[in-house]
């Protein structure tokens, strides 16, 4: 979202760049003097005018920036997830997660694969970059679970507790996908907002937070960088 990308684009005075997007799509590129980091957001949906969230933007905005900017090597996923207390989260915890998974994409057709592609894990524990920032900077790590919806159903719930998953947010299960089909690695900062096994409607607690999650991530961001640059 917008507001997740607001105080890192001022910290490192990042610029439009025009040229990335196709005007037919929404998103928008900056990038900073040296043309070494690009920020990608999802921009605004045309008719609601609310910001773009969710997989499909996720996917389609990293996949067109990729074609753009082939060169990329690390994609760094940064925004805010739901954490589950019961697997160690608070507000304001920052997981890099080991792996991404989906937890609304229910296709159960007996005696074929369909249940495990829709739940589309991708392991990320071999990717050393990750790694090395997670303990660098001792974050935790575990599942991050990925739907098109804020809220859960108990069919959700299920197959998050079968991934065992540390936090749930909307895009880190699609660019994942998307990071391993263009052979790039992938680092996912998510600070926790919301406790998605507290007693708080998700909501309520999102819009109370996002705004010192959008500062713990700007906090973080440099750091993050600064790791990915050194190993480059
Ligand atoms: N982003 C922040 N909190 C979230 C939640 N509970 N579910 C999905 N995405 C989120």
């Amino acid at each position: 979202m917008e507001a997740e990308a607001a105080p890192t684009i001022k910290k490192l005075a990042l610029q439009v760049l025009p040229t990335v997007f196709p005007s037919a799509l929404p998103y928008q590129c900056y990038t900073d003097s040296t043309k070494s980091l690009y920020l990608v957001t999802s921009g605004k949906d045309a008719t609601h005018a609310v910001d773009n969230v969710g997989t499909m933007h996720a996917a389609l905005a990293v996949s067109t920036a990729l074609m753009a900017l082939p060169d990329i090597k690390v994609i760094v996923n940064a925004g805010t997830c739901g954490g589950f207390i019961k697997r160690g989260c608070k507000i304001g915890t920052v997981v890099i997660p080991t792996k991404g998974a989906f937890h609304d994409r229910r296709i159960v057709i007996p005696s074929t694969p369909f249940e495990q592609y829709g739940i589309g894990a991708t392991d990320l524990t071999s990717c050393a970059i990750a790694n090395e920032v997670r303990e660098k900077l001792g974050y935790l790590g575990g599942c991050c679970s990925s739907g098109d919806s804020l809220d859960h159903s108990k069919e959700d719930d299920e197959i998050m507790e079968g991934n065992e998953a540390v936090v749930k947010c909307m895009e880190f299960a699609a660019i994942s996908q998307v990071a391993k089909m263009w052979g790039k690695d992938l680092v996912g900062v998510k600070v926790v907002t919301d406790l998605v096994d507290g007693d708080k409607p998700a909501f309520e607690e999102f819009m109370a937070n996002l705004s010192s999650a959008a500062e713990a991530l700007q906090a973080s961001i440099p750091q993050v960088l600064e790791i990915i640059k050194k190993e480059e």
